[in-house]
């Protein structure tokens, strides 16, 4: 009964693995996946990659070689939501791919993944957290509190908070104040990531739970490259932490 724990970049996983005590790597695909316990828990860690795909590969062999019966992301993704800051922390009550539809002249026309409206029309767009789980996880936070990010990184002191929504999940790294603002518009996006939406369909398909914690590293626009590196390692800490305090709950 272990839970997977996936990161997509090395910034994310760094943290994660000095957590792990009696940790055995194995080689499986591209990525190594490391069995250990975290704080008395069995988790299958693995660093996945950027994108899609790689997380949909990740997630696959997590919950069919390594019979994981639950996948958890922790990492850092863009801040959509002009209420939200960078160090601030997203926790995903939906994931929508929002580069899989329908394009023609004008546009994309967002659709679910795996769908074509007129070939296997379907009403749904995304995929939900269960809502059992998604209860414990918002209780067990309840009061928790992180802190500022660093002088350092070029926090101002500021707390940072816990907010739940719909993450947004493309093969895309966006670095764009137009796009920021559609995406955000469109879907209510919170936060922009390259893999929660694949992570979740393949838990979907294997019947198994799922949560994507995500702290905003940038703000998606114009600066995110070099907010992106300033505050990647700090951010993605705190994710982890909050990881680590829902665990006795997953
Ligand atoms: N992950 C972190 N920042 C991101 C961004 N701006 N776009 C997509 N994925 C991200």
């Amino acid at each position: 009964m272990s839970v997977g724990v996936i990161c997509a970049i090395t910034q994310e996983l760094a943290y994660v693995r000095t957590l792990l005590t009696h940790p055995r790597p194995r080689l499986v695909a591209h990525a190594q996946f490391t069995t250990g316990t975290l704080d008395g828990r069995d988790v299958v860690v693995v660093g996945s990659g950027m994108g899609k795909v790689n997380g949909a590969v990740i997630a696959t062999v997590l919950a069919d070689r390594f019979g994981c019966t639950t996948l958890l992301f922790s990492g850092v993704a863009g801040g959509l939501d002009p209420d939200l800051n960078i160090g601030d922390v997203v926790i995903a009550d939906r994931v929508v791919q929002h580069d899989a539809g329908l394009v023609d002249d004008a546009q994309t026309h967002v659709y679910q993944a795996g769908h074509v409206p007129f070939i296997n029309p379907t009403d749904r767009l995304g995929y939900r957290v269960h809502p059992e789980l998604l209860k414990r996880v918002a209780a067990r936070l309840d009061g928790y509190r992180m802190a500022p990010l660093s002088a350092a990184a070029g926090g101002n002191g500021r707390t940072p908070r816990i907010a739940y929504g719909t993450v947004l999940t493309g093969d895309q790294y966006v670095h764009s104040e137009s796009v920021r603002h559609r995406l955000h518009r469109e879907f209510n996006g919170r936060a922009v990531e390259m893999e929660g939406g694949a992570i979740a369909q393949v838990a979907e398909s294997f019947g198994i739970p799922w949560l994507v914690i995500r702290g905003l590293s940038d703000l998606a626009g114009r600066d995110s490259r070099f907010d992106f590196l300033r505050f990647v390692e700090e951010v993605a800490e705190t994710s982890a932490g909050i990881l680590r305090h829902l665990l006795p709950v997953i």
